[in-house]
């Protein structure tokens, strides 16, 4: 089976095809670059982007894999959650490329995606969902930060997420404090490699407490007092990367932290992450010495499935659609769509258009 995918919830554009498990191409364009002049995503321009880029990228990828768009037997898109500006555009793209080859379209929710992208790996890359075990799963990047149960594929449940602000956004909020360019997280990790992790100490928040749930905000407001008490200190470099080890130590340790709890309370033998923070290097080793100190393995999303990607939306796709899980071509996008939601409704089961929708084009008259 072949499945072309595409991803657009946020600021990167996407499209991977996937053939019999094997990921033949997974291109993405960053707009990095352009939302760094802003401090921030601007979802009015990451729309323009997108439009702009996926043609771009879908030729891209049809080309790396050597195919044309009839031999594409299934077409995966994101609906959510996301940016409606963004998501609107991948999802219509998608929708309309699968009306006009007249093949099945499957709406993915991107958390699901990050969630089992830690089981797409070797090389050339390939899905092994069928290694799946019982396993605790952290998805932490710029909008989101989830800590999830998995019993088996398809099966899983929400067990926290964050109270206020998610931890690349926390990376990024604390990196525009100190000056850095966006996003902060790839930055802080940069300097924090030759920074002191114990020169200054901040908040662990609910490090201690009996939730899974995280808090972000208040490490950020704690490193924002700082800095005015200690604004002195941004002139000076090694200062700057002793600041940027310490809060990069502070949000490692609870991510660690929380993730192996949950998975002692869960008795699993396995955790997984992904998403753009499971990138950080300080939370790889750390992972990797507690873990193995606790006898648990563990699956990280390999660096280039971390950030968003249409690989993880393809793979999510096939599985769904071996299901029988199909979306009709005029399904909205669902931009709070949470993974409590998905797992009570299910995608619609509804090939072609909706009912309603089919009713109302039928009172459109041509001529
Ligand atoms: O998964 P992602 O590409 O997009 C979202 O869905 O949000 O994650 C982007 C986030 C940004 O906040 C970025 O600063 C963070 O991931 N990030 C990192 C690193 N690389 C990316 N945070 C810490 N260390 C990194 N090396
Ligand atoms: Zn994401």
């Amino acid at each position: 089976m072949r499945v072309l995918a595409i991803e657009t919830s946020c600021d990167e554009t996407s499209a991977a095809i996937l053939a019999d498990g094997v990921v033949r191409a997974n291109v993405v364009s960053s707009q990095i670059q352009i939302h760094s002049e802003y401090g921030g995503v601007v979802p009015e321009l990451a729309a323009r982007e997108h439009l702009r880029g996926l043609p771009v990228v879908i030729q891209s990828a049809l080309r790396a894999a050597q195919m044309t768009p009839r031999e594409i037997d299934v077409i995966a898109a994101t609906l959510g959650p996301g940016l409606p500006q963004a998501l609107l555009l991948g999802a219509r793209a998608a929708q309309a490329f699968a009306f006009a080859t007249q093949r099945p379209f499957v709406g993915i929710h991107h958390h699901e995606a990050h969630l089992y992208s830690p089981w797409i790996s070797g090389e050339p890359l390939r899905v092994r969902f069928d290694e799946i075990e019982p396993h605790v799963s952290l998805i932490a990047s710029g909008g989101h930060t989830l800590l999830i149960y998995v019993e088996g594929v398809r099966r899983h449940q929400v067990l926290g997420s964050t109270l206020d602000d998610a931890a690349g956004e926390c990376f990024d909020k604390i990196a525009k404090l100190i000056g850095l360019a966006y996003p902060g997280g790839p930055q802080i990790d940069r300097l924090a490699s030759e920074g002191d992790r114990n020169a200054f100490t901040f908040p662990r928040p609910l490090l201690r407490d009996q939730t899974d749930d995280f808090s972000f905000s208040g490490l950020k407001t704690s490193v924002r007092y700082f800095l005015e008490k200690n604004s002195a200190l941004l002139t000076d470099r090694k200062a700057v990367r002793d600041l940027c080890a310490s809060v990069q130590e502070a949000i490692v340790e609870v991510l660690v932290t929380k993730l192996l709890s949950a998975a002692r309370r869960k008795n699993v033998g396995c955790v997984t992450a992904s998403g753009g923070v499971i990138c950080n290097r300080r939370f790889r080793e750390r992972l990797a010495k507690e873990a193995a100190a606790l006898d648990l393995r563990i699956r990280l999303a390999s660096p280039g499935l971390c950030t968003d990607n249409a690989a993880m939306i393809a793979a999510v796709g096939e599985l769904r659609y071996a299901r029988g899980e199909v979306t009709s071509y005029d399904e909205e996008i669902r931009p709070s769509w949470t993974l409590e939601a998905l797992e009570k409704a299910g995608t619609p089961a509804v090939p072609g258009v909706r009912k309603g929708s089919e009713q109302a084009l039928s009172t459109v008259r041509v001529g």
